[in-house]
């Protein structure tokens, strides 16, 4: 599919950010977002690149009702020869098709997907910062725009991308962070969304996130929703626990998301000599496990959070340290690993990077 270029008047363009190490998350954005559009009958048309602004919805409209809405995320890098890369965006495109049937959404041809970010990150690279930490995150999504209050799958949807410089997702950077284990609200039920990415989980997760917050803590770990005994992920992160030279991380069980972060962790690490294993893990196990000290580290993994230590972990009020609020061994060599992939600054044995143009 062609997609047209909405020319930009040069008075529109936008000052880029002075100061990178003053970025953040998300809270700056291009001047440019790709859109497209999707009706029945129709399939998918329309797809332009234009100025970023405002859409126009009409308030009856699906997804500000009933939350009908998929997104993703993933980044771009300049590299120091010049050259834009994006880490393994073709899985962000799977599990983007994989949300939408979910959500009975329609499927996006991956060559939209991928070639329509392509393009508009070649329009917009000179916003990709380059201090060492940050990257062009770039926020794809589906809402669906038909007026009617009707509860059933719209006929009318909105694939759109826009794209943010950005910092650290904590604002501490890569410091440890606190977590609070969440022994009370649930994000996710076998049979439910947790799998997909969609708004509705992150809307129903934040009265954990503000509760946690008001404790002192960056985030909530969710258990399972029907026992509330086994760790699930973070919402912004998957959570992996070393012990020794082992790191061990959730199983996937359809309400746990499917890390593109998690997925690189589980095939890097064996080849810097870690043990990798996925299974279910018991809260209480590993609270025991804690404290007999054989968990040696903690960190999550995600596109905006990359690798993130952890150096607490509260659950039911009893404070446990990892790697002694430090910055454990693995965590920071897995980080140095990742990083230096996705900016060409080490080679990518596992064809992950994918260039822009
Ligand atoms: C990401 O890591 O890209 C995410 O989507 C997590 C987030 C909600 C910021």
């Amino acid at each position: 599919m062609d997609i047209r270029n909405v020319p930009l008047a040069a008075e529109k363009m936008k000052a880029k950010i002075a100061d990178q190490s003053q970025l953040g998350f998300g809270k700056h954005f291009t001047d440019r977002m790709l859109v497209a559009e999707w009706k029945t009958g129709q399939g998918w048309h329309d797809a332009r690149i234009e100025p970023y602004g405002p859409f126009v919805l009409d308030p009856s409209c699906s997804v500000f009702h009933y939350a009908q809405e998929i997104f993703e995320g993933l980044k771009a890098y300049k590299w120091a020869d010049g050259r834009v890369a994006l880490f393994r965006p073709e899985m962000n495109a799977r599990r983007f098709n994989q949300s939408a049937d979910r959500l009975c959404m329609p499927d996006l041809p991956e060559e939209l997907f991928l070639g329509g970010i392509k393009k508009l990150v070649a329009l917009e690279q000179d916003w990709i910062p380059t201090l060492p930490g940050t990257s062009l995150y770039i926020r794809p999504a589906m809402i669906a725009v038909e007026p009617v209050l009707g509860v059933h799958p719209s006929k009318h949807y909105y694939f759109f991308v826009i794209l943010s410089p950005v910092g650290a997702y904590y604002a501490a950077g890569f410091k440890p962070v606190d977590i609070l284990v969440e022994d009370y609200y649930v994000r996710a039920v076998p049979g439910g969304t947790g799998e997909a990415k969609t708004g509705g989980n992150y809307a129903s997760s934040l009265k954990a996130g503000l509760e946690a917050e008001k404790k002192g803590y960056a985030q909530v770990l969710w258990l399972d929703g029907r026992e509330q005994r086994y760790i699930e992920e973070v919402g912004a992160m998957n959570m992996f626990f070393a012990y020794g030279k082992k790191i061990v991380t959730a199983q996937l069980n359809g309400s746990i998301l499917s890390g593109v972060t998690r997925d690189s962790v589980l095939k890097l690490a064996p080849t810097l000599g870690y043990e990798v294993e996925e299974r279910r893990i018991d809260v209480n196990e590993l609270v025991a496990d804690i404290r007999a000290g054989r968990v040696t580290e903690a960190f999550g993994s995600g596109t905006a959070a990359v690798i993130t230590p952890v150096g607490k972990l509260c659950y039911k009020d009893e404070v446990l340290q990892l790697s002694g609020g430090q910055v454990g061994e693995i965590t920071q060599k897995l980080y140095d690993t990742l990083t230096g992939i996705q900016t060409g600054k080490l080679n990518d044995p596992f064809g992950w990077i994918q260039f822009v143009e």
